[in-house]
C-alpha cells in the first residue's frame, strides 16, 4: 500500500499533529498516568514521566518510516497534547487498519474524540488509496468508547467474547468498522448517475415530469443483502425468468403502465411472478455496467419497470419477486443492485434498499 504517514490534520476545533519528545509531561499528566483513562487500555498505567518520555522517543523515531500513523491531539490555539489517536495495527492482505485512541479525562464529554476519529478516517481513506477498511474495538464495559465510534459514523459489527486483553483481564470486545464504500459522497453518486444516464435532464420524458414530483434513486450493497428480510409464504405463486411470448408479457405490462411496453424488448432479461400460469408481477433485469466510484470498481445491475397487475396487488408478490431478483444479482457477483427512477422508495426500503439521490424535472434535489 502507498503511505502518506502522519501529517497535521486540522478540524473545526482540533489540530492533530506529530509528537515531539517535549510532549512527555503533558502526555503523562493528561492521560498515561491516569488509571481512569488507562482502565480499558491494552497497556498499563505509566508510573513515571521518564517512562512516557522513553515511549515518546520510540514513537518519534517511527515517523521516519512513512507508514506510521500516530497523532497527538491538541485544541486549536493551544499546543499542549490532550490525547492520542493512532493506527495500532494493519492487515495488508485485506487492506484494513485498526485505530486506537485515548483522551485526557478533563476533555471527556465534549465530542472531541468523535471529531478526531472522523477526521482520521477521512484522512486515511484519502491518503491510502488502496485502504478498504478501518476498524476500532472497545471493551464492552467501556460503552463511552462505543459512542465515539458511532458518532464517527462507524458500523457496529458485533461482539467477540473474551477476545482481547487489558488491565481488567480478558474481555468481551465490541467491533466497529467503516469500509470505503460507506463514504461515497452525494457528488460521487451524481457523477455515477450521469455516467449511467447521459444527458438525463435534457431528455423529453424528464422535462415533461410534473412540476414538484420528486423521484428517488436507490442502492443496495449485495454483500449486505439479507434475503430473509422479507419473506411471505406464497404457495400458489411461481417465480422465475420469463421466456414466454413477448406479446403476453406486453399485455400484463400494459395493465400497469402502457408507456413501459416499449421498454420490454426481445434482447432483455425479464423476471416474473406467475399465478395459475398468468403473469402477476414482472420486471426487467437491467445491467448498468461497471463503474469507478470513490476508487472502487462497482458492477451494477437492478430490477427496472417493476409492476404488479392491479388484481394481484398487496399480497407480497411484487416485493418477493424483487427479493428473488436481488438474490440472483448477488449470486451473479454483481456488487450493487440499483433502482433507477422510482416513486415507491418506502416499498424498496423494506428489502434494505437506501435512497442515494432524489431529483425532479430541474435536476438533483436535497433530501
Ligand atoms: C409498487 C408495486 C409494484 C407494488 O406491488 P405489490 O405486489 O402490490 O407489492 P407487495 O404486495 O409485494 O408489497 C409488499 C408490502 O409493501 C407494501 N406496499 C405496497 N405498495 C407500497 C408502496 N407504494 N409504498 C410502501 N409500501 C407499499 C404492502 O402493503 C406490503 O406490506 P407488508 O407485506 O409489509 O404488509 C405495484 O403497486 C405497482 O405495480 N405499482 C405501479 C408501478 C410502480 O409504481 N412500480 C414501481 C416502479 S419503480
Amino acid at each position: 500500500m502507498n503511505t502518506v504517514g502522519t501529517r497535521t490534520i486540522e478540524t473545526e476545533r482540533l489540530v492533530l499533529r506529530r509528537y515531539r519528545i517535549e510532549d512527555a509531561e503533558d502526555m503523562y499528566g493528561n492521560w498515561t498516568s491516569d488509571e481512569e483513562v488507562t482502565k480499558f487500555m491494552p497497556w498499563p498505567t505509566h508510573e513515571s514521566v521518564d517512562f512516557t518520555r522513553l515511549l515518546l522517543t520510540e514513537w518519534v523515531s517511527y515517523y521516519e518510516d512513512g507508514g506510521t500513523y500516530n497523532w497527538g491531539i491538541t485544541l486549536k490555539g493551544d499546543d499542549h497534547v490532550i490525547g492520542n489517536i493512532a493506527v495500532v495495527s494493519k492487515n495488508e492482505n485485506i487492506r484494513s487498519f485498526e485505530i486506537g485512541y485515548c483522551l485526557s479525562r478533563k476533555c471527556w464529554g465534549k465530542g472531541i474524540m468523535p471529531e478526531a476519529l472522523k477526521a482520521v478516517i477521512l484522512y486515511l481513506f484519502d491518503g491510502e488509496k488502496d485502504l478498504n477498511q478501518i476498524t476500532a474495538t472497545h471493551d464492552t464495559r467501556n460503552e463511552k468508547s462505543g459512542h465515539v465510534m458511532q458518532k464517527a459514523g462507524m458500523h457496529f459489527e458485533g461482539v467477540i467474547r473474551e477476545s482481547k486483553l487489558n488491565a481488567q483481564g480478558l474481555h468481551d470486545t465490541a467491533y466497529y468498522s467503516v469500509i470505503r464504500s460507506d463514504l461515497v459522497t452525494r457528488k460521487q453518486y451524481e457523477d455515477l448517475f450521469m455516467e449511467m444516464h447521459q444527458n438525463f435532464f435534457e431528455r423529453e420524458y424528464v422535462r415533461n415530469t410534473e412540476e414538484g414530483k420528486v423521484a428517488s434513486e436507490m442502492l443496495l450493497r449485495l454483500q449486505e443483502f439479507d434475503s430473509s428480510k422479507y419473506a411471505k409464504d406464497l404457495p400458489d405463486v411461481t417465480f422465475g425468468f420469463y421466456d414466454g411470448p413477448l406479446d403476453v408479457l406486453h399485455e400484463a405490462v400494459k395493465k400497469v403502465n402502457p408507456n413501459w411496453v416499449k421498454n420490454f424488448t426481445e434482447d432483455m432479461r425479464f423476471y416474473c411472478a406467475l399465478v395459475e400460469g398468468k403473469i402477476a408481477s414482472f420486471c426487467i433485469i437491467d445491467d448498468f455496467g461497471t463503474h469507478e466510484v470513490n476508487g472502487m470498481t462497482w458492477k451494477i445491475a437492478g430490477p427496472g419497470c417493476v409492476g404488479t397487475v392491479p388484481e394481484y396487488r398487496d399480497r407480497g408478490l411484487g416485493l418477493t419477486m424483487i427479493s428473488h431478483v436481488t438474490k440472483i444479482l448477488r449470486d451473479e457477483f454483481y456488487d450493487y443492485s440499483y433502482i433507477f427512477y422510482t416513486y415507491v422508495d418506502k416499498w424498496y426500503e423494506k428489502l434494505g434498499y437506501t435512497t442515494i439521490l432524489k431529483w425532479d424535472k430541474h435536476g438533483f434535489v436535497d433530501f
